[in-house]
């Protein structure tokens, strides 16, 4: 029989890989505490319906939705915030509000696979609900610069926007909500020429073809010529007074945006108000997106509840990471390998590993049965430890074992009391 390959789009993480995406994983969560979000754990497998309700078109064509044996249409959650929603207006329904939480794991959506694109990938998420000020949006930008700064990230940028700019013209010129999101999935795409081709009043098109061209000099700059753009059009001027109102909190407090998009879309259909993302230089995918979403708890059958939110795309924190030769920054800690010298010290030699484990060392005890001079070739060749631990009849009865130093080549015998203490030092 041939061997097993991956489904197309899913990937092993190999150690090495693992071990970046749990360092994110740990900065993520640091960054949760430290912003008072608490962690919930949801399931992976969600009813369709609550997945598919608000994420829009692109979305749900992308789920992998199947019948469980019980005859239930499922999905693989695609995202967190509709999990969360529901969690708003079930078990958490009676939180105090605000109401801020977080959570890690794997989503799942039939993208078209390339780099920086899975079918499984993982997400941090964080919402905070029951707040429609700005500080509330301006607090989720700032715990994503935060994540990416934790991270050790140097290179990135945060781009600004409002969705209520776009839908406020379009509402203004009565373009019905369906119509409306096909247009935003377009923009979302930087299809502006199909996404326009939709809208059947010249006005309208008129207007948002200024906002896709508008120029500008700062991110300020942005945010006074829209207003110049959009006069008459009340509903997204109030937009673009909200978006200034956030950008405003978000620089003072010291995080710079680098760019206000007149013209930003992004592909989820539960968008109310501010949307952002996070790129860097070197990729043209987002590290991490996320928005305001005021209807999407009421339309869950909860109560009125404003909400922002944000993912960040853990995968793509990892990749950017890697190109900007990030070190990981980790406790070193101190490995050996315990090598008994014959077969009556087994016992006493697995004793000692697990002493030293339980003092805090990574042990590893020889499995193989190996000699010591092959065992030793094998840790000198794997590179995996700093000493080897020899346990030896005549060592041992002197209530010692011999240490060798596997960088310096130096060995010396050790008090079995004193082992942990000194190999830790
Ligand atoms: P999203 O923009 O769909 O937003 O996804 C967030 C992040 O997930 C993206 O910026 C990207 O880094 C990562 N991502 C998306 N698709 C893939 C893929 N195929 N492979 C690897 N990474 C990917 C959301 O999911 C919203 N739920 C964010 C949010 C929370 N809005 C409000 N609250």
């Amino acid at each position: 029989m041939s061997t097993f390959q991956t489904v197309r789009g899913m990937r092993d993480l190999l150690p090495e890989e693992a071990e970046v995406i749990n360092y994110v994983i740990t900065k993520a969560r640091q960054t949760a505490t430290l912003y008072g979000f608490r962690e919930v754990i949801t399931p992976i497998v969600e009813p369709y319906e609550l997945l598919s309700a608000k994420s829009g078109e692109e979305i749900r064509q992308r789920m992998f939705t199947f019948k469980d044996l019980g005859d239930r249409t499922v999905a693989l959650r695609p995202e967190f915030t509709a999990s969360i929603a529901r969690l708003a207006t079930t078990a958490m329904k009676n939180e105090p509000k605000p109401l801020r939480v977080f959570s890690v794991g794997s989503v799942y959506r039939y993208d078209e696979p390339q780099k920086g694109r899975y079918r499984e990938f993982w997400q941090s998420n964080f919402e905070l609900m029951g707040s429609a000020k700005p500080e509330a949006d301006a607090e989720v930008v700032l715990l994503t610069n935060s994540v990416m700064k934790n991270v050790g990230l140097q290179d990135y940028a945060i781009k600004l926007g409002h969705v209520g700019v776009l839908k406020g013209i379009m509402t203004q010129h009565s373009v019905e909500d369906k119509m409306q999101n096909a247009v935003l999935q377009r923009m979302d795409k930087k299809e502006y020429e199909a996404a326009l081709a939709l809208i059947s009043s010249d006005e309208c098109r008129n207007v948002l073809q200024g906002l896709i061209e508008l120029k500008y000099d700062s991110v300020f700059d942005a945010v006074k010529k829209m207003k110049t753009h959009l006069q008459g059009y009340e509903k997204a001027l109030n937009a673009v007074e909200n978006l200034s109102a956030i950008l405003k909190l978000v620089t003072e407090s010291g995080c710079e945006i680098e760019t206000v998009d007149p013209a930003f879309a992004r592909g989820l259909e539960y968008y109310t108000g501010m949307i952002f993302e996070v790129h860097v230089p070197e990729m043209n995918i987002a590290l991490g997106g996320g928005g305001r979403y005021d209807k999407l708890i009421e339309v869950f059958g909860g109560e009125p509840t404003p909400a922002v939110g944000v993912a960040h795309g853990l995968d793509r924190i990892a990749l950017a990471m890697q190109s900007q030769k990030t070190a990981l920054k980790t406790e070193e800690k101190k490995k050996v390998v315990v090598v008994p010298i014959r077969e009556e010290q087994k016992g006493e030699a697995l004793k000692i590993a697990q002493m030293l484990r339980d003092a805090g060392v990574s042990a590893k005890f020889e499995v193989m049965g190996r000699k010591m001079a092959k065992a030793m070739e094998d840790a000198d060749k794997r590179k995996e430890a700093d000493y080897a631990v020899i346990v030896g009849e005549r060592e041992l009865k002197e209530g010692k074992v011999v240490v060798k130093d596997l960088s310096k080549r130096t060995q010396t015998e050790v008090k079995i009391e004193e082992l942990a203490q000194k190999i830790k030092s």
